[in-house]
Formats: C-alpha cells, sequence, structure tokens
C-alpha cells in the first residue's frame, strides 16, 4: 500500500522575473501542497500604507503604522487570495505606485518582524504541506525548511519575461523594466534586514534559457526526491 507522502516545506526564493510565482504556484497544484506568496503581503501592506496617507519613505511613521492592518493569505495555489481589512487587494496590490514603493516599506524591520511572524504562522498551520515564495524564505523566515530553492535568471530574461512576449514591443519599454528591476533588486539585496539572499544550503536553478515547463518539471523533481528521503 501507498503511503502518503510526509508534508514539505519548500522555500523558493529569488529576484523578480525568476518565474518564481508561476513556478510556485504550479508545483503546488501539482503536488497538493499550500501556497504562499510572501510578496503579496508586503504588496499588501505597502498599499494599505498609501492608501491611509503614510509616507512611505518616513520610515518611523511605517514602523508606527505596521501594526495596524490585517492581512489575510489564502493559501489555495490554484486560486491563491489577499485581503487588507477584509477588503479584497489582490488587484490593488499589482498598481505601478505599489510596486514603487514596496521596497521601502518591506525595508522597514517593524514591518519585516510583523510580515515575519505571520508567515511563520501560516507555515506552521500547513499540515499538506506547503511552497512559500519570496526574498528571504530560506534564509530567516523558514530556515528549517526541508527543501530550499534560489531561482536566478540573466536580467534581460527577466525584463523580457516581465514585459511580457516581445514581439511588435519596442525596446524602450524593454529597457525601462530591466532599469526598474534591477533597481528593485539592489533595494531589495541591500537592505538591512533580511536582504534578497540565497541561503547557503539552497539548490539554485538559473531559469535563463529553460521554458517555464521545464523549470516547473525540475522543481517538481527535486521535491519528490526530498519527499522520497525524508
Ligand atoms: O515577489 P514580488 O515582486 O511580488 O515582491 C514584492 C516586493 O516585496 C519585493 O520587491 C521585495 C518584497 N519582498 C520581501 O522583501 N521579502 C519577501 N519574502 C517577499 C517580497
Amino acid at each position: 500500500m501507498e503511503t502518503a507522502p510526509a508534508p514539505i516545506v519548500v522555500a523558493i526564493d529569488g529576484p523578480s522575473g525568476t518565474g518564481k510565482s508561476s513556478t510556485s504556484k504550479a508545483v503546488a497544484v501539482k503536488l497538493g501542497l499550500s501556497y504562499l506568496d510572501t510578496g503579496a503581503q508586503y504588496r499588501a501592506i505597502t498599499w494599505w500604507m498609501l492608501t491611509n496617507g503614510i509616507d512611505v519613505h518616513d520610515a518611523a511613521a511605517v514602523a508606527a503604522a505596521a501594526g495596524k492592518p490585517a492581512i489575510v493569505s489564502g493559501t489555495d495555489p490554484a486560486a491563491p487570495t489577499i485581503t487588507v481589512d477584509g477588503v479584497d487587494a489582490s488587484g490593488p496590490i499589482r498598481t505601478q505606485e505599489v510596486t514603487d514603493a514596496v521596497s521601502a516599506v518591506s525595508a522597514v524591520p517593524r514591518v519585516r518582524a510583523r510580515i515575519t511572524e505571520l508567515q511563520r504562522s501560516i507555515a506552521a498551520d500547513a499540515t499538506r504541506g506547503m511552497v512559500v515564495e519570496g526574498r528571504d524564505i530560506g534564509t530567516t523566515v523558514l530556515p528549517d525548511a526541508d527543501l530550499k530553492i534560489f531561482l536566478t535568471a540573466s536580467p534581460e530574461a527577466r525584463a523580457a519575461r516581465r514585459n511580457g512576449e516581445l514581439a511588435g514591443k519596442d525596446t524602450t519599454g524593454l529597457t525601462a523594466t530591466r532599469a526598474a528591476l534591477l533597481k528593485r533588486d539592489q533595494a531589495d539585496s541591500s537592505r538591512k534586514t533580511s536582504p534578497l539572499a540565497k541561503a547557503d544550503d539552497a539548490v539554485e536553478v538559473d531559469t535563463t534559457d529553460l521554458t517555464l515547463e521545464q523549470v516547473i518539471e525540475c522543481v517538481v523533481t527535486l521535491i519528490e526526491e526530498k519527499q522520497r528521503s525524508k
């Protein structure tokens, strides 16, 4: 008789444009795991700051308000949700205004402490196992994760993915996307508190020359190998 695999916690970190979200969701769906998008949580708290008139570049003001919004993440990978004070925030958190402000807000230690605690409690409740994607999951949030994966890709590949499929698009857009991505990476990698970083024990997967399907396949194989050895 086949026994169900033990619940597994998988941390998937890396910069934007590496296929992290698409891969994490697809892998979780395939393997029947829950899924947590931690970037969405930082975006949600950023959106709350913006809509409540907090100056996102005033770290003291952001820290003072960090405990106020109630952020709830739905962890079904087929239909992940996020609410702030009971309001669906899944659309507003993807606006350019939020993208431009999220690095500043997520660099504030009190914001990180609050969101990290939330992430740990969600992962602790994931009885069927979970894929948690972000920037500092393997290093800080879940240093004991069963498997840590760090996705990378060249800046060109990441900018091209972010811009959508290129046909017919002018290169000004691509250049601007690449510059914005690199700026956000630089901010996320250089902040003092839990920066974007590869954990020493993470498996690095360079997705530059891989299709999304190939990345998914690679991550599924890594997880299944880990499940067998658990
Ligand atoms: O993955 P994303 O682009 O939606 O993430 C948005 C921002 O949130 C990213 O620029 C940095 C921040 N973030 C973070 O600081 N730590 C995480 N674990 C996830 C995201």
